[in-house]
C-alpha cells in the first residue's frame, strides 16, 4: 500500500518565489491593490487553481476565487485562503503562503481523485494590507458583504481614486456587491499564515493554532503650521509642523509602552515643503495601534488623540485626526481551533494556541462565518521585511496539517 500523495513543500516554496517576482520594483517585493503586478499574480494563481482541478475566476473586487466541487455539485463550501497583496518591500510569505498552500491541498485531493461532502473554495484576497488606499481588508470585506462604497472615493498617493483604479483594472466599481457571499453557501473559513512573530520559533514548533486576532485602529494625522525661513524665524515664534509631529510620535510611543501587549506604531511620516532651509509648514503621519482587548485599545486611542491635540494647541498648529481603519479583536471559533488542533496532533506535534498580533482577512470574514487560523513558524519572527523566511519542511508539514484538517472537517461540530 503506497502512502497517499501529500502536498509538496517544494512546489509551495517555488510558487511563493514565482509570486514574489510580480512586484512594482525590481529587487524588492511590493504588490498593491489593482496594480499590473497584482494582475500578473492573479494570473499565476488562476492557472495553479485550474491545474489543481478547480474552476477559477476573479470576483467583482479582483479577488481570485477557485472552487473544487464536492460529491454534490453546488454544495456549501469550506473557504480557505489569504491575501495576495503585500506591504512595501515585503517578505514573500505574508499572505501568499496561505493561498499557495491551500491550492496545494486541493491539488493533492484532486490527484488522489477525492471529493468531499462539501466544496472547497480558495480565495486570494485582493487587498488585505491597505497600502494603496489606506483602508484595509477590502477584498475580504467585499466577500463578507461589508465593503463600504464610500471607500471608492479614497485616493492613492498619485491622486487616483479607488473607483478610477477599479475601472482601469477592468472591474465595475458599482458591482462590488456581487462579490458578497451568502452565509448559507459557506461553512467556515480557515487560513494558513506565517506567525509574523517569534513564539513558535522560540518554542521549536513548526505550527500553532490562533486563538484570536488582536483588534487594531489606523489613523491619518495632518498637521498645519506655518512654513518660514530657516534662518530668520526665532525658535519661540515658529509653528513648525514637523517638530509638532515629532513630539506626537514620542507621545504615542510612551503611551503604548505603558501597557504590556498594547502596541502603537507611526509607520509613515512626511513633511512639506521638504527643503533644508524651510521650516515645515505641513506634516502628516500614520498611527497603527493594537491590543488583545478592545477596551484597552480604545482607551489608548482616546488618550493618544488627547495628547496630540494638546501638543498641537501648545504649538499653535492645526491638527486633523482621521480614522482610516478599525477592526475589533476577532476570536477564532473554538470548534475550528479544536479541529485544527486535532490535525496537528495527528502529525505527532504538540498543539500550541496563541493570539495573533498581526491583522488578517478573518477580521472581515468573521461577519460571514466562523474563522480558524493555522500559524506557521517564520525565521526570527521577522515579517513585513524582505528577510521574512520559512523552510520548505515547514511549508510541507503545515500544508499536510491543513489538508488533514480539510479531510476531517466537520461542519456539524
Ligand atoms: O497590518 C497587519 O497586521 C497585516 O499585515 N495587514
Ligand atoms: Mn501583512
Ligand atoms: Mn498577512
Amino acid at each position: 500500500m503506497t502512502a497517499p500523495l501529500q502536498p509538496s513543500g517544494k512546489r509551495i516554496w517555488d510558487r511563493c518565489e514565482a509570486l514574489a517576482r510580480c512586484s512594482e520594483e525590481p529587487g524588492a517585493l511590493t504588490r498593491v491593490f489593482l496594480s499590473k503586478e497584482q494582475r500578473a499574480a492573479n494570473e499565476l494563481a488562476l492557472a495553479w487553481m485550474r491545474e489543481a482541478g478547480m474552476s477559477a475566476r476573479l470576483d467583482a473586487i479582483g479577488n481570485v476565487v477557485g472552487r473544487y466541487e464536492g460529491t454534490a455539485a453546488g454544495a456549501a463550501s469550506l473557504m480557505l485562503g489569504s491575501h495576495l497583496d503585500t506591504v512595501r518591500n515585503a517578505g514573500k510569505y505574508d499572505g501568499m503562503l496561505g493561498v499557495v498552500a491551500a491550492i496545494d491541498c486541493v491539488h493533492t485531493l484532486n490527484a488522489r481523485g477525492i471529493r468531499l461532502p462539501f466544496a472547497i473554495e480558495v480565495v486570494g484576497f485582493a487587498d488585505e494590507e491597505g497600502v494603496r488606499f489606506g483602508a484595509t481588508l477590502l477584498g475580504s470585506r467585499a466577500v463578507a458583504g461589508t465593503f463600504d462604497p464610500k471607500l471608492l472615493d479614497s485616493r492613492d498617493g498619485g491622486g487616483a481614486s479607488m473607483r478610477e483604479a477599479m475601472t482601469a483594472f477592468g472591474l465595475d466599481p458599482g458591482g462590488i456587491a456581487h462579490a458578497a457571499r451568502q452565509r448559507a453557501d459557506v461553512l467556515a473559513y480557515a487560513e494558513l499564515h506565517i506567525e509574523q512573530g517569534p513564539v513558535l520559533e522560540a518554542e521549536g514548533l513548526p505550527v500553532g493554532v490562533v486563538t484570536a486576532i488582536n483588534g487594531a485602529n489606523r489613523f491619518a494625522i495632518e498637521i498645519e503650521g506655518v512654513a518660514g525661513h530657516a534662518g530668520t524665524v526665532p525658535m519661540q515664534l515658529r509653528r513648525d509642523a514637523l517638530a509638532a509631529a515629532a513630539e506626537c510620535v514620542l507621545a504615542i510611543e510612551s503611551r503604548c509602552a505603558r501597557e504590556p501587549d498594547l502596541v502603537g506604531t507611526v509607520g509613515r511620516i512626511e513633511a512639506a515643503p521638504g527643503a533644508t532651509n524651510v521650516i515645515p509648514g505641513h506634516a502628516r503621519f500614520t498611527i497603527d495601534v493594537r491590543a488583545p482587548r478592545d477596551d484597552q485599545r480604545r482607551q489608548a486611542t482616546v488618550d493618544m488623540k488627547a495628547a496630540i491635540a494638546a501638543i498641537c494647541a501648545r504649538r499653535s498648529v492645526k491638527v486633523d485626526i482621521r480614522q482610516t481603519h478599525e477592526g475589533k479583536t476577532t476570536a477564532c471559533a473554538p470548534w475550528l481551533q479544536d479541529q485544527i488542533g486535532r490535525a496537528i496532533e495527528a502529525e505527532g506535534l504538540p498543539v500550541r494556541r496563541l493570539p495573533s498580533g498581526a491583522g488578517h482577512d478573518g477580521m472581515a470574514i468573521i461577519d460571514l462565518v466562523d474563522i480558524g487560523m493555522l500559524f506557521v513558524r517564520c525565521e526570527g519572527g521577522i515579517s513585513h521585511n524582505p528577510l521574512e523566511a520559512i523552510t520548505v519542511a515547514d511549508a510541507e508539514v503545515s500544508a499536510r496539517i491543513l489538508l488533514r484538517f480539510i479531510e476531517h472537517f466537520n461542519p456539524a461540530h
